[in-house]
């Protein structure tokens, strides 16, 4: 089996996620994958096949080349000639709110005639796209409005990596029930990104009867989702996000989500996609005394994301198989920040997820947890 894919927006994922398609069909074996297979497909069964941007650099271009573009920095890993998507030009898309005022000079929005949302529905059709991935800037909120409301209606699975509620809001899932399609959202989780870590930790220090207090988690990076989130006025949702990823862990969330700080906090250019995460956790132990914990994460943030994109888009299609429809939250909680409803713990999401799928008659190798 295989799946095909759409994406929207060719930024730095869709860049690292084409390329490590291509790395793991050479490579014979899967250091730095999650999950090797699911249902039976390996990440090389994952076939790009529709993609969608607004910027000039980029549309009307094939993918293998688009990918590459100003302002993308994630380096060539794979020679773009030997990349098996050269048959994809990426279309023209609705910009609605896409592109903030302080990134026009960076996306460079294209002047070419916008789609109606028929013409996507039937470009999705055409195409065959089981699943589409929305990787929109922070902050796209009616965007990813019309592009979510667009799958449901293609009766394509909608993947909405970004920090707007739609998998999480029931508004949007009954409009994906009705078209007998799939939601998993919201906001992904990286592979070992900042959330999970600082949820790691948090969870560990409330299963050893720890209380944790206070906590703030600072991230700087120097790509465009960096330079985007500069404009506080996108971050709302973002900040629920990243704070409530954290706080849903201890046992009174909201509580502790006053006392937690989780989200971007600077943009410094020359970092590219290294991302930086600084943590501090704060507890009170056995006899009242407090405990500290500071850490710093580096890694590479793009790689991250499609880490687990990979995961998701399987899933999604070993779903659609199985007639899955709506947004369940099980199959959402390891892989997002905002899933529609929050575990304690990634152990607990992934002992789940493990178990559902099992139920489904759903492969997946290997299995990190017993259940
Ligand atoms: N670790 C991670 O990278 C991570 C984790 C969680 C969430 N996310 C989110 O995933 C999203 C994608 O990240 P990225 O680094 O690839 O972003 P990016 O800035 O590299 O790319 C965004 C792309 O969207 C395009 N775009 C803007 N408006 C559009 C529209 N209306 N229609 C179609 N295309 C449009 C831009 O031209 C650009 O190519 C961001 O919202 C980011 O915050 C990333």
């Amino acid at each position: 089996m295989s799946v095909n894919v759409g994406i929207i927006g060719v930024g730095n994922i869709a860049s690292m996620l084409v390329q490590s398609i291509e790395y793991y069909r050479r490579s014979n074996e899967y250091t730095g994958v999650m999950h090797a297979v699911i249902d039976g497909m390996r990440i090389d069964n994952i076939n790009i096949v529709y993609a969608i941007d607004v910027s000039e650099n980029k549309v009307g271009k094939p993918l293998h080349q688009a990918i590459y573009e100003y302002p993308n920095v994630v380096p060539k890993l794979i020679d773009p000639d030997e990349l098996r998507c050269k048959n994809v030009i990426v279309r023209m898309g609705k910009i609605l709110d896409g592109v903030a005022p302080h990134m026009v000079n960076v996306f460079k929005p294209s002047s070419q005639p916008e789609p109606t949302a028929d013409e996507i529905v039937e470009e999705l059709e055409e195409n065959n796209v089981d699943v589409l991935v929305n990787l929109l800037p922070v902050g796209s909120s009616e965007a990813t409005r019309f592009y979510a409301k667009v799958a449901a209606k293609a009766g394509v699975s909608f993947i909405n990596c970004i920090p707007e509620f739609i998998a999480s809001d029931k508004k949007y899932v009954s409009i994906f029930k009705d078209n007998n399609t799939l939601v998993l959202g919201d906001d992904i989780k990286g592979q070992l990104g900042a959330t999970i870590l600082h949820r790691a930790i948090a969870s560990l220090l409330s299963m050893r009867g720890c209380k944790l207090v206070k906590s703030y988690q600072l991230n700087v990076g120097g790509n465009t989702d960096f330079l985007n989130m500069l404009d506080p006025s996108r971050l709302t949702s973002k900040k629920i996000s990243k704070t409530m990823a954290v706080a849903s862990t201890q046992p009174d969330p909201d509580t502790i989500k006053k006392y937690i700080y989780a989200g971007p906090s600077g943009y410094v250019e020359f970092l590219g996609n290294t991302k930086i995460a600084y943590m501090y956790l704060e507890a009170i132990s056995y006899g009242g005394a407090r405990l500290t914990i500071d850490v710093k994460l580096v890694v590479d943030d793009k790689s991250m994301a499609a880490a687990v994109l990979v995961d998701v888009i399987r899933i999604a299609k070993a779903l659609k198989e199985r007639g899955i429809y709506g947004s369940p939250y099980w199959a959402s909680a390891p892989f997002f920040k905002h899933p529609p409803k929050q575990l304690r713990s990634d152990w607990e999401a992934l002992s789940l997820l493990y178990m559902k799928l099992e139920e489904l008659g759903i492969n997946i190798n290997p299995k990190y947890v017993f259940y």
